[in-house]
């Protein structure tokens, strides 16, 4: 694991800033975890990783998960600005295990206005599931546009656009272990 020195001196100069480290993010996994794992003691979890943003957020978690695990990967895209999210979502790669009946833990990495997850919800129910929850690394509440529940939250955070640890602008960025705020007005430099 870097130490969050090593982190900021290979920062790319158009990330203003590290506004969670690995460390911190580390620490708040494992402790999600724990409270998945006393939450569904007994049962099986089928673990949906909402592609591509969740990836490093579901890697990690599952680790701390003290259950019988079942992975799928769903993958949603949203049409519009890069950093602005529409609510016309479309279904590109749907789950292969069949949900009904199971317990299904949705993994987001961000919850923005709400309208992808809103979707995704939505559509999931429709499959009978024995329950559906969510948990998300981060939430921005600020920009909500419809009621969300996160039943597992990492962090919420301020109105800022952010990448790294799996987070995207215009598919970069994903693989810096660290969140960090991005100045897009250095992009176009
Ligand atoms: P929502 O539908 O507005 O809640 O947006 C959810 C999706 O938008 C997330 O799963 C991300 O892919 C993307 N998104 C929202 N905010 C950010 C951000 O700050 N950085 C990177 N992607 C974001």
């Amino acid at each position: 694991m870097g130490s969050p020195m090593t982190e900021a001196a290979n920062k790319p100069k158009e990330i203003a800033e590290i506004l969670l480290d690995e460390p911190t993010l580390q620490s708040r996994i494992a402790e999600l975890g724990a409270e998945i794992t006393r939450d569904y003691q007994g049962e099986e979890l089928i673990v949906l990783c909402v592609l591509k943003g969740s990836i490093m957020f579901t890697v990690d978690l599952v680790k701390h998960l003290g259950l019988r695990v079942a992975i799928d990967f769903i993958s949603i895209s949203s049409y519009g600005a890069a950093t602005k999210s529409t609510g016309v979502v479309k279904m590109v790669k749907d789950i292969e295990e069949d949900i009904k009946g199971k317990h299904v833990l949705v993994v987001e990495d961000i919850v923005d206005t709400g309208l992808t997850l809103d979707y995704l919800k939505r559509s999931l129910s429709m499959r009978e599931p024995a329950s559906l929850k969510i948990c998300s690394l981060l939430s921005k509440p600020a920009r909500r546009k419809v009621d969300m529940e996160i039943d597992y939250l990492g962090f919420t955070i301020d109105d800022h656009f952010v990448v790294g640890y799996g987070l995207d602008y215009q598919s970069f960025y994903r693989n810096i272990p660290y969140i960090g705020i991005l100045d897009t007005s250095l992009l176009d430099e």
